[in-house]
């Protein structure tokens, strides 16, 4: 139909690499910046990063590159940013997370960690506000993941493609975050599907299986980025304790109004952790 933009990635023949490609190659045009050493993705809490890591050099509505969607959730920002570090490395800075519970598809879900690594990032750091499941932790508490439980019954590779997950979560990257916050807890994340939050008994299970923390993006992500051969630092914002663990009911206005609350504070971490990286 003339004058609706399709999304290349919704046709089930497209090859998800070569769109991220073209996404890349979009990107170095639009930005001026040919290369981006390392990428970041931010949740919830965590767009501040962005202003304090470096100067940018470009900002771009994600729409406008290809194999992007628009934002689906108010409190999430749509933009594509290119950041000078201090020592001239750039950081590519994803605004613009495309989740699971979209019902886009994983392909979709995964476009922004293939098309930082297109563009050269060899290092993906994701970062997402969640529930914490450790009662000591309260709303503000940022955690590292150590590993994560898909639960999604899904995966970004197609075929027969098999990718060792082990050590996912560099724990190299881990150690360098530890040089900027020595106290910085660790812990499993589980992935659900939402857009729900989980029942106070899918928290148990999560709790019983070995989970720490539970949100609704960064495994499948964190799949994707391995399969294109970067390390991964994952950091999860607890917005929340999850449901059960307390007995307040969750509200997304709560998740948004712990990272506002946090978001000096984590931004200034995670752009102390992005020059070491
Ligand atoms: N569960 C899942 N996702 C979340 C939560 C939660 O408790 N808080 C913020 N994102």
């Amino acid at each position: 139909m003339v004058g609706v933009t399709q999304n290349p990635l919704d046709d089930p023949n497209a090859d998800s690499k070569a769109v991220a490609r073209a996404a890349a190659e979009q990107l170095a045009i639009a930005t001026g910046v040919a290369r981006h050493e390392l990428a970041f993705t931010l949740g919830s809490g965590w767009a501040k990063a962005a202003d304090l890591m470096g100067e940018t050099v470009a900002e771009v509505p994600a729409t406008e590159i290809i194999g992007f969607s628009a934002p689906a959730v108010v409190g999430h920002v749509g933009t594509l940013r290119s950041v000078r570090l201090p020592d001239g490395r750039h950081a590519l800075i994803i605004g613009a997370r495309t989740h699971y519970y979209e019902g886009h598809g994983v392909r979709r879900v995964a476009h922004g960690v293939r098309t930082a690594a297109a563009a050269g990032a060899k290092i993906m750091v994701l970062t997402n506000g969640a529930g914490g499941i450790k009662s000591h932790w309260t709303p503000g508490t940022v955690s590292l993941i150590s590993d994560h439980i898909n639960l999604t019954a899904d995966s970004p590779l197609e075929g027969a493609t098999f990718i060792d997950l082990t050590d996912l979560y560099a724990s190299r990257l881990r150690d360098v975050a530890r040089t900027v916050d020595p106290g910085l807890d660790e812990g499993v994340y589980v992935q659900f599907r939402g857009p729900h939050y989980e029942t106070p008994a899918e928290v148990q299970m999560a709790k019983a299986i070995g989970g720490h923390i539970v949100g609704m993006s960064t495994a499948l992500e964190a799949i994707a980025a391995r399969e294109a051969g970067m390390e991964v630092l994952g950091l999860s914002l607890v917005t929340n304790l999850a449901a059960g663990i307390s007995d307040a009911p969750l509200s997304h206005e709560e998740v948004i109004a712990a990272g506002r609350e946090a978001e000096a504070r984590i931004g200034r971490l995670l752009a102390d952790i992005a020059v070491r990286l």
